[in-house]
């Protein structure tokens, strides 16, 4: 297993269930984390709870290009080229295509496809510099099954997929690793707007699947998993 020991990692979507669970892992095992959300009360109780430095947090809108600029530049001056590009910023809007708005499908490509394309194109050409790193994405399973109501969601969790895809073809010169986690329920904040029923009680639990990313950081650079799948025992939708 790789150390964790003073790797710079950058999480975004740290403020969520399963983010604060992973910053608590990483942070445990000695790797210097920068963690980023929209929230700024929320990004600012995270970081007294877990006593992170103030100076390795940024509240912003991972669908905001300049406020992924603003990003890059501060984890630059604040720690260099990261070792590994966590993106765990993500929004479900899970409805049926009769009540499904143009608004909220341009809103879920916004939020989930556009910011992770951001967050990565501000950090890649440092670490294509340092030809070497760990990116790694939580399409979750309804990146790869499709289910009815995930109209917005798949469109733009398939796309992460796909153009995660690419990118690794881009990097076959460089040591940069790629991986797509495919999540199955997860019980967490994410479900509280989602209009739907579900058995919490049967989901994986935050800290199991922050626990995943974890381990997926640790994985030896000669290799690279580079798709993971975790689901639920009771709900094996792959
Ligand atoms: N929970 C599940 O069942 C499940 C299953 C498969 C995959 N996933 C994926 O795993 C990821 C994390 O999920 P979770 O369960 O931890 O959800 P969560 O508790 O709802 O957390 C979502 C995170 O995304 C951030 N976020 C949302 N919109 C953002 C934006 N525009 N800019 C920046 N940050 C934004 C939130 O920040 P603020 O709170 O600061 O706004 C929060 O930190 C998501 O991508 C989700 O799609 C979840």
């Amino acid at each position: 297993m790789e150390k964790l020991t003073a790797k710079k990692v950058v999480v975004a979507g740290a403020t969520g269930g399963i983010g604060r669970q992973l910053v608590k892992l990483l942070q445990q095992s000695g790797a210097e984390v920068f963690v980023t959300g929209r929230d700024q009360v929320k990004l600012d109780a995270l970081v007294s709870d877990l006593g992170l430095s103030p100076t390795h947090a940024m509240a912003a809108d991972i669908s905001n290009e300049s406020d992924m600029q603003m990003l890059g530049s501060r984890v630059s001056a604040e720690m260099g080229t990261p070792d590994i590009l966590i993106n765990l910023a993500g929004i479900g809007i899970i409805k049926s295509m009769d009540h499904l708005t143009l608004a909220e499908f341009t809103q879920s490509l916004n939020t989930n496809l556009v910011g992770s394309f951001l967050f990565v194109k501000m950090f890649l050409p440092a670490m294509k510099e340092s030809k070497k790193g760990l990116i790694v994405n939580v399409p979750g399973v309804l990146g790869k099954v499709p289910m009815a109501g995930a109209a917005a969601y798949s469109a733009s969790k398939y796309g992460i997929v796909g153009m995660m895809q690419s990118i690794r073809e881009e990097l076959k010169r460089t040591e940069i690793r790629i991986t797509n986690l495919f999540l199955g329920g997860v019980d967490s904040p994410f479900w509280d707007t989602i209009d739907l029923k579900v058995q919490k009680d049967k989901m994986i639990r935050e800290e199991e699947a922050a626990r995943s990313i974890w381990f997926l950081c640790q994985q030896p650079a000669s290799g690279v998993v580079s798709e993971m799948v975790l689901q639920p025992f009771n709900h094996q939708a792959i």
